[in-house]
């Protein structure tokens, strides 16, 4: 239990409503309106020795965000302004606790737009999308969280306050250090306020989708609209059969769906047009003319057609709820390794664990494919098994990264020795030790040298 001085001791910093228990288990949750009151929480916090675990939208895919044990849940929902807009330098003043969608939508209002967009976007917090340095959709054009953050401000585990949010272009004064904790899922400080950089969108955009008969055609596809859309060129997804029937499925309930489901692959692709000289239908149009392999498709240049492309992309709940267990995977590699390695992966897991039901996806343009493997969690070791085929026929290619866009959190800990070396995880760990000495921001979620002794990438810590 969190003890009842510390209780009390939260009740005087922020008042008694906004401190409870939780409802399952021995913590307690905490929601504080502001940065002074964070950085009064956390230096009260500090002092008792008390682990503090940060809590945005609770859409993290890698458990960073789970609780054990006497830990204090620190609740960003009331940071929740969109404090300024600087129209001449395109830059948006947020707090931590804003939903990325509310952000698109202030953005579009204002006749801007915030590049990073993915499925979560409603429940989401921009304080977790910074701390996890999220991805999504378009990465191809506007880079992950961190190329689109210009200025920052934490909170230090000892109640600290690192403010830059002054969203200068040029600032090579010393470390950039907005940068350490962008990714840094909750384990250097709290992020309470951030800048974000916008830009203006285009007049027009246009959604293409591609079935294609294998995979082998994909690369080719990719340098055709790379080539030919150029910057115009703003998402480049993929999916296998498997999810796109079965999400397409579940979200038509029966109505028309955009195209059959019947083909092996699908491609994804978003275009914006060149104000009213080009429109991004034409520019997706011509990029397309003359390639190999495209069996059927669909094109879309209205916001509900599109969307209805898109829905299917963002649709990977359906499959979260399509099996009694179902573990989700985010790795990378080359884009020119992506047919052979998902290759391998599919045909090991059809011999190892042939219960489980691979549903791939992915931003095919980033060499990063998502897994979603279902299974029936009858079978002990399951989990384990897939984790294997996974991850030892990643260590087969180079570079590959076991997280490309989810994180650490708890579950992928046991695998970050295969991405990391040894010298940059102890890196790490000194950071750490200089910016939280005490250890207790995120404590749960580990960086660890090696593979766990289990096998398994969990460890249930209690704090
Ligand atoms: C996506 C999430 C799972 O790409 O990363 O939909
Ligand atoms: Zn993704």
């Amino acid at each position: 239990m969190v003890a009842d001085r510390v209780r009390a001791g939260l009740e005087a910093i922020i008042g008694v409503s906004h401190v409870f228990p939780a409802p399952d288990g021995p913590r307690l949750n905490i929601r504080p309106g502001s940065t002074e009151e964070v950085s009064r929480c956390l230096q009260f916090l500090n002092a008792q020795a008390v682990p503090v675990v940060p809590l945005g939208g609770l859409t993290g895919l890698v458990g960073g965000t789970d609780l054990f044990g006497a830990v204090v849940g620190l609740s960003t929902e009331r940071l929740n302004r969109i404090k300024t807009l600087d129209p001449l330098r395109n830059l948006l003043t947020v707090e931590a606790g804003v939903k990325l969608e509310q952000i698109h939508a202030y953005a579009s209002e204002n006749g801007f737009r915030y590049g990073v967009d993915f499925g979560a976007r409603g429940s989401c917090s921009i304080g977790g999308n910074i701390a996890t340095n999220a991805g999504g959709n378009a990465v191809l054009r506007f880079g992950m969280t961190r190329a689109n953050v210009a200025g920052l401000e934490v909170v230090l585990a000892d109640g600290r306050v690192l403010s830059d949010t002054g969203g200068l272009a040029k600032n090579n004064t010393g470390y950039d250090l907005k940068q350490l904790f962008i990714g840094s899922e909750g384990t250097l400080g709290i992020i309470t306020q951030a800048v974000l950089k916008l830009s203006r969108p285009s007049a027009d955009t246009a959604s293409v989708l591609l079935a294609i008969s294998s995979l082998d055609h994909a690369l080719g596809i990719m340098g055709a609209l790379e080539k030919g859309c150029g910057q115009a060129l703003l998402s480049l997804e993929i999916m296998w059969n498997r999810y796109f029937r079965t999400v397409s499925r579940a979200i038509a309930k029966g109505a028309a769906r955009p195209i059959s489901d019947i083909h092996p692959f699908y491609i994804l692709a978003q275009a914006e047009g060149d104000g009213d000289r080009v429109r991004a239908q034409d520019i997706l149009l011509e990029a397309l003319e003359d390639v190999d392999g495209i069996v059927d498709s669909a094109l879309a240049d209205t916001r509900a057609g599109q969307n209805a492309f898109w829905a299917i992309r963002d649709g990977s709940e359906v499959i979260e709820n399509s099996h009694p267990r179902v573990l989700s995977f985010d790795v990378s590699m080359r884009p020119q390794d992506y047919a052979t390695y998902v290759g391998k992966v599919e045909e090991r897991l059809a011999r190892d664990v042939p219960h489980a039901v691979p549903y791939n996806f992915g931003h095919l343009s980033d060499g990063n494919v998502h897994f979603m493997i279902g299974h029936d969690g009858t079978v002990a070791e399951a989990d384990h098994r897939i984790e294997d085929c996974v991850y030892e026929t990643l260590s087969d290619y180079w570079p590959t990264s076991v997280s490309a866009e989810h994180g650490i959190g708890r579950e992928k800990a046991g695998q970050l020795w295969r991405s990391r070396s040894a010298e940059e995880i102890a890196v790490m760990h000194a950071l750490r030790v200089t910016l939280d000495p005490a250890g207790t921001l995120n404590p749960h979620v580990q960086y660890r040298a090696g593979p766990a002794a289990s096998g398994s990438g969990v460890t249930a810590t209690d704090a």
